[in-house]
């Protein structure tokens, strides 16, 4: 795969459903760009995907369900892998609010105003009731963003983890079952440099708190922006996120590098 590429939804749990693409990296493999949506009694999205696919993310997500029926939009963060079709949705889906914190709205008013009608802010700590259920916002271990927010639907036990638990893969798969647990580990501690590079100034103790938080939330499901769907509780996520704290910290290739990367894609 040499360009991001929509692919079709698939089902993560009985009322959730994966709206994934991937994006090529060159050097490093793909990386998953998830958003979901909630079959709840008032429906939920979460996040919006990448930009450059909006149009087939707006024609994945309109074979699980018409927008104009969406009442709720939960934005993780801000980030362009994320909002990609955030303003086309305001339009598409006028019933829908944008669940985000007060430093999300402010990120997204640098590029265009949201109106404040369609914003509902809320803190992780605090729930929404989406009808048959509440989802409890939490701020999952590693983020990339001050506005991240998780949520936990305390009817599926599906933890919602933004870009905590992502991973570069070598090829797309529906299920994180189906990749090798050796390279999870390894994608996993990879992304987790590149995303949370602050990771490695963190106090082991703390850090290994924070992972006892998501632990103590039993999840059934982790969902993950970057991850194809887990079924279970994340307990070996957990483990490999420990370990991020001794990685080598990420560094990016340099412009020699870059030039030899070139130099061989030229060749091809
Ligand atoms: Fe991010
Ligand atoms: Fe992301």
């Amino acid at each position: 795969m040499d360009q991001p590429t929509m692919f079709k939804p698939y089902r993560a749990a009985a009322d959730i459903d994966v709206l994934p693409s991937y994006f090529p990296i060159p050097g490093m493999g793909i990386l998953p760009i998830n958003a979901f949506l909630l079959k709840a009694a008032e429906p939920v999205l979460v996040d919006t995907g990448l930009v450059l696919l909006s149009d087939g993310y707006i024609e994945a997500l309109s074979s699980v369900i018409d927008p104009a029926d969406l009442r709720w939009l939960w934005l993780t963060h801000c980030d362009q892998d994320h909002v990609g079709s955030l303003h086309r949705l305001l339009k598409l889906a006028p019933q829908m609010r944008v669940v985000t914190t007060f430093i999300g709205v402010g990120k997204m008013s640098l590029f265009a105003p949201l109106p404040m009608d369609r914003v509902y802010l809320l803190n992780p700590g605090q729930s929404l009731s989406v009808g048959d259920r509440t989802l409890m916002a939490v701020k999952p271990p590693t983020y990339d963003a001050p506005e991240t927010t998780g949520f936990l639907d305390t009817k599926s036990r599906a933890f919602f983890s933004a870009d905590c638990f992502g991973a570069l893969m070598s090829e797309p798969v529906e299920n994180a079952a189906d990749i090798r647990p050796e390279d999870l580990r390894d994608g996993m501690v990879t992304w987790a440099t590149v995303d949370a590079p602050w990771l490695h100034l963190t106090d082991g103790i703390r850090f290994a708190q924070s992972l006892g938080r998501i632990r103590a939330l039993e999840p059934k499901v982790i969902l993950s922006a970057h991850l194809p769907a887990v079924h279970g509780s994340g307990d070996e996520l957990l483990d490999h996120l420990a370990a991020v704290l001794a990685a080598e910290p990420f560094v990016g290739p340099d412009q020699p590098a870059l030039e030899a990367m070139m130099a061989k894609m030229a060749a091809k």
